[in-house]
């Protein structure tokens, strides 16, 4: 058996929460993230038939039954996944009832996965049915994307248009835009079935005064794309109190989508 703590996938999951930390996305505990494992690789590092317990997801996983995951604890400092990964990530894998984990490794000292498992199990069903090459679901407190759910209108089509507009590779990054959910209680199968919803159109889901959920076939490019929404954000709560002289138009918006070949969400365009 190959040393789990080599594994590529614990290395990155080390890189990207650190880095996230470093961005300011992930306070205390803040903030969770979630990874479909591939078994032919995982293999090589864990012996797939000892399950070390079993852990109830609480609501019917049957479309992912029998793919694992690595995700973030519940209670789980960021900051702490460096130095520490077997104690705050875990390895798991949904049974054949549907509605329970199975631990493969980690959550040492008596963990469990982080209590958003609903949103993003939810939303990991609604995006492989969009792209076979889904991987990732990364939840995360960006500061200026929140300060934003405060001062903007909260709809998919204002804050997409909003966001464009403040760096033109926005359009390039996220042409099909972003999704926003009211305000809700989080940790809940309600929030996740509202994530997941929105997750069938959007690759990036807000929620208002909490925080923001982005999806990718890998951790990097999950992470590239929250960045880019939060760069965004930081140049609209910069602007946002002062007189509005230049923009991008929604022209100039059309010329970049096509230069770049993406296809821009038409209906969000003036
Ligand atoms: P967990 O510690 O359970 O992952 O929760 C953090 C969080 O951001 C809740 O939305
Ligand atoms: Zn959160």
């Amino acid at each position: 058996m190959k040393n789990i703590f080599e594994a590529p996938f614990i290395l990155r999951m080390r890189k990207v929460t650190q880095n996230a930390y470093r961005m300011g996305w992930d306070e205390r505990n803040g903030g969770n993230i979630s990874c479909i494992l591939d078994e032919e690789e995982l293999k090589d590092y864990l012996d797939l038939n000892h399950v070390i317990r079993t852990i109830p997801t609480g609501f019917d996983a049957t479309p992912l039954i029998g793919k694992i995951f690595l995700v973030t604890g519940t209670g789980s400092y960021f900051q702490d996944i460096g130095f520490d990964p077997e104690s705050t990530l875990g390895i798991v894998r949904i049974a054949k009832d549907g509605t329970t984990a199975e631990l493969l490794w980690g959550y040492k000292g008596g963990g469990k996965f982080t209590s958003e498992m609903p949103a993003h199990l939810m939303t990991h069903m609604a995006r492989l049915q969009k792209d076979p090459n889904h991987r990732v679901v990364m939840h995360c407190h960006p500061t200026n994307i929140v300060a934003m759910t405060f001062v903007h209108e909260l709809t998919d089509k204002a804050i997409s248009h909003s966001l464009w507009q403040m760096i033109t590779e926005c359009m390039v990054v996220f042409p099909d835009g972003v999704g926003v959910l009211p305000w809700m209680l989080c940790g809940t199968n309600e929030i996740g079935i509202a994530t997941a919803e929105k997750m069938k159109e959007f690759r990036i889901v807000l929620w208002p005064h909490h925080g923001i959920y982005g999806v990718g076939t890998d951790m990097d490019e999950a992470f590239g794309l929250i960045e880019t929404v939060e760069k965004a954000a930081q140049l609209y709560m910069m602007t946002a109190h002062l007189p509005r002289l230049n923009t991008i138009t929604d022209d100039q918006l059309r010329l970049v989508a096509d230069a770049f070949h993406v296809k821009a969400r038409e209906d969000f365009l003036d």
